[in-house]
């Protein structure tokens, strides 16, 4: 039988879990993100700035695989119609399973319903599960060239919402 995938959204109340899984996520693919876990680890690790975290940024969701905490996204709300989502990870044991596309239909979904025209995010060049999932879910290349100061080569990806 397939997977029962939910999404659930966070509040700054539930910053322990979003915690442990956030320095799953650094820990386990430091490639992908630009936040570091050293960031977020030591004198960085503490409660008011994981409640910050999740005050700042407007959406933040888990998703639930047979009710196990399996992935996680965020998206900030619209400034100038523009959305953007961030945070995406899939735990390793969950990939391959529609977590991914869940979590993005779902930020499509809230963007829309905030009145967002589009959603954009970055992707290294090298990340092609990422970028698959992306452009499965109706993302493109902005064709916007990467700012000079970009350490990595990275696509500016949008979905335009209908
Ligand atoms: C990108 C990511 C979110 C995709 O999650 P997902 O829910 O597994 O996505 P998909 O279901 O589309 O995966 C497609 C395929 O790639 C495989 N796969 C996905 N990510 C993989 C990885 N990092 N390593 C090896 N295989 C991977 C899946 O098993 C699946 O294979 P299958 O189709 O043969 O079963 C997930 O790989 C991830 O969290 N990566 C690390 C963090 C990251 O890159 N975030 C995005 C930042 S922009």
């Amino acid at each position: 039988m397939d997977p029962v995938i939910s999404v659930r959204q966070l509040g700054s109340d539930d910053w322990q879990e979003w915690r442990a899984m956030r320095l799953a996520a650094l820990a386990e693919a430091p490639d992908a993100f630009c936040s570091t876990l050293e960031e977020w680890s030591g004198e960085g690790d503490r409660e008011d700035r994981w409640r910050a975290r999740l005050e700042e940024v407007e959406l933040n969701l888990f998703a639930e695989i047979d009710g196990r905490v399996g992935g996680m996204v965020s998206a900030t709300g619209p400034v100038d119609g523009e959305s953007e989502l961030i945070s995406m990870w899939v735990a390793p044991e969950e990939r391959g399973k529609g977590v991914g596309d869940a979590l993005v239909r779902a930020v499509l979904c809230w963007a829309r319903r905030q009145g967002a025209r589009r959603v954009a995010l970055d992707v290294r060049e090298g990340n092609r599960h990422a970028l698959a999932l992306y452009e499965r879910q109706g993302f493109a290349d902005s064709g916007e060239a990467p700012g000079p100061d970009e350490p990595f080569p990275e696509l500016h990806m949008l979905a335009h919402l209908g």
